[in-house]
């Protein structure tokens, strides 16, 4: 399993979360990022992914996100990468396997009726779900704060049954994504954590590779498929 966070995509030019100042994209997280926020101004929230969406359309998969493609073509066993990346960049990388748990960009829910589809375009709180043609109830099909996070049931289990668990570029303060390292040890996997900083999850991970990304991550698959 190969858990995936903003820094995987920082060297495609994404804004990482936790800059120096705290806020996201020039946005405090509680105004952009929680079902409340979303409830009490719909309009706002939509305009700020809408503004997000054609930066992460044109940006563009790097070594990082290319050497799990490799990894995944010639390695035996399978590989499942859970991200909390929004972004699209494991896809258009070719990677296979990828579970959203944050959900994505070019994604929008309908909360009447749970219908999911896909756009690259902006959304308001007057257009209509396509399907139950209900005006007023699309949403980004983003996990703010205040709701469950996606696929968990599948996570679980693949975090129970993994024998190598990869962390990539997170920051490891993000509950429940922060706990996944802790599952995998415990469930016997030898694990490895790659930043570009010592973060606080040292305890669980058997190994640290600091640096950026689009280098180690490709200087570990390499190893990992020549040792296979
Ligand atoms: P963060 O911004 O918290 O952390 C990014 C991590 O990437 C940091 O630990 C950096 O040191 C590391 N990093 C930066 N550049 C790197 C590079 N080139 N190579 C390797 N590592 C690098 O982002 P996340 O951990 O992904 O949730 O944040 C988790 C969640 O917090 C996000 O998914 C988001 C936010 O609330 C939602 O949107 C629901």
């Amino acid at each position: 399993v190969i858990l995936t966070g903003a820094g995987i995509s920082a060297e495609s030019g994404l804004a990482t979360f936790r800059s120096a100042d705290g806020l996201w994209n020039n946005h405090r997280v509680e105004d952009v990022a929680t079902i409340e926020a979303f409830a009490h101004n719909p309009d706002y929230v939509h305009d700020f992914y809408n503004q997000m969406r054609p930066e992460l359309f044109a940006a563009k998969p790097n070594p990082a996100h290319l050497a799990i493609t490799k990894l995944q073509k010639n390695y035996t066993s399978p590989i499942n990468i859970i991200t909390q990346n929004v972004d699209t960049l494991h896809e258009k990388a070719g990677n296979q396997n990828v579970w959203h748990i944050h959900g994505q960009i070019n994604q929008i829910v309908c909360l009447n009726c749970g219908h999911i589809f896909e756009t690259w375009g902006d959304i308001s709180d007057e257009d209509e779900c396509p399907q139950c043609n209900i005006a007023g109830m699309l949403k980004p099909n983003i996990v703010f704060f205040g709701e469950n996070l996606l696929y968990m049931d599948k996570v679980d289990k693949l975090l129970q049954k993994c024998d190598l668990f990869i962390s990539v570029g997170t920051s490891g303060i993000v509950y429940p994504a922060a706990g996944f390292v802790q599952i995998a040890k415990f469930s016997g996997a030898d694990t490895i954590e790659l930043n570009m900083e010592q973060t606080s999850n040292n305890y669980f991970f058997d190994r640290h590779i600091v640096g950026p990304a689009g280098t180690t991550l490709p200087q570990l698959i390499d190893e990992i498929l020549i040792s296979e």
